[in-house]
């Protein structure tokens, strides 16, 4: 983890724990997250702790950062974003965001965005940060934009999502533009 954790407006992001188990369970109760990440639907608290150390390993396993968006205030968590480096040695990484239901609407996703990115330019070789979104998920279109990422193109029947062959928008952010 880094030694100063990123942060921006509102939110602050910092490792998981285990109070952060009634978060996760509201995370787990929007079908589309399970679909997206390891979290499985309406999570019971075993699963959700289980989750979390899932979380505490990617690093560990080179798989990449995954962070506890926080308010950067109370400290009280509000969802999940992720910086993962499996393309590293091209100097490219993928994130993602979720927030918890009960925290949606406030634009969070942005802030932890745009401190996910800065503290992208910090790690050694890494040149692009990408998005994959699907065409009608209009928050994280409107998330990613306005963080400053920039739409690239769709990539038709790009991967699986659940039992769904899918479209991906690809948008992409990088370092010094
Ligand atoms: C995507 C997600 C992280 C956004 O959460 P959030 O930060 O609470 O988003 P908000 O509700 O504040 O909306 C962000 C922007 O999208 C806009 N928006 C939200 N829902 C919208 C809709 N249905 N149609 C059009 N615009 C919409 C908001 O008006 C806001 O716009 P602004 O930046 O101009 O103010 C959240 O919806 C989520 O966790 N979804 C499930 C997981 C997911 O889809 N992750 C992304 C995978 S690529």
């Amino acid at each position: 983890m880094p030694e100063t954790l990123p942060a921006h407006g509102d939110v602050r992001l910092r490792p998981f724990n285990d109070g952060d188990a009634a978060m996760l369970v509201d995370m787990s109760t929007d079908p589309y997250v399970p679909l997206t990440g390891t979290l499985p639907f309406q999570a019971t608290h075993d699963e959700v702790l289980a989750y979390i150390r899932r979380q505490h390993g990617r690093l560990h396993t080179g798989y990449g950062y995954s962070f506890c968006i926080a308010d950067a205030r109370t400290d009280e968590p509000l969802g999940q974003t992720g910086l993962w480096l499996a393309s590293i040695d091209q100097g490219r990484a993928t994130a993602g965001y979720c927030v918890a239901p009960r925290s949606r609407g406030r634009g969070l996703a942005g802030q932890a965005l745009r401190a996910l990115t800065s503290f992208a330019w910090t790690i050694e070789d890494l040149y692009r940060v990408e998005l994959y979104i699907e065409p009608w998920n209009a928050a994280s279109v409107r998330t990613a934009e306005g963080a400053g990422y920039v739409r690239e193109g769709c990539l038709r029947s790009h991967q699986w999502i659940g039992e769904r062959r899918v479209d991906m928008l690809l948008y992409a952010a990088v370092s010094g533009a």
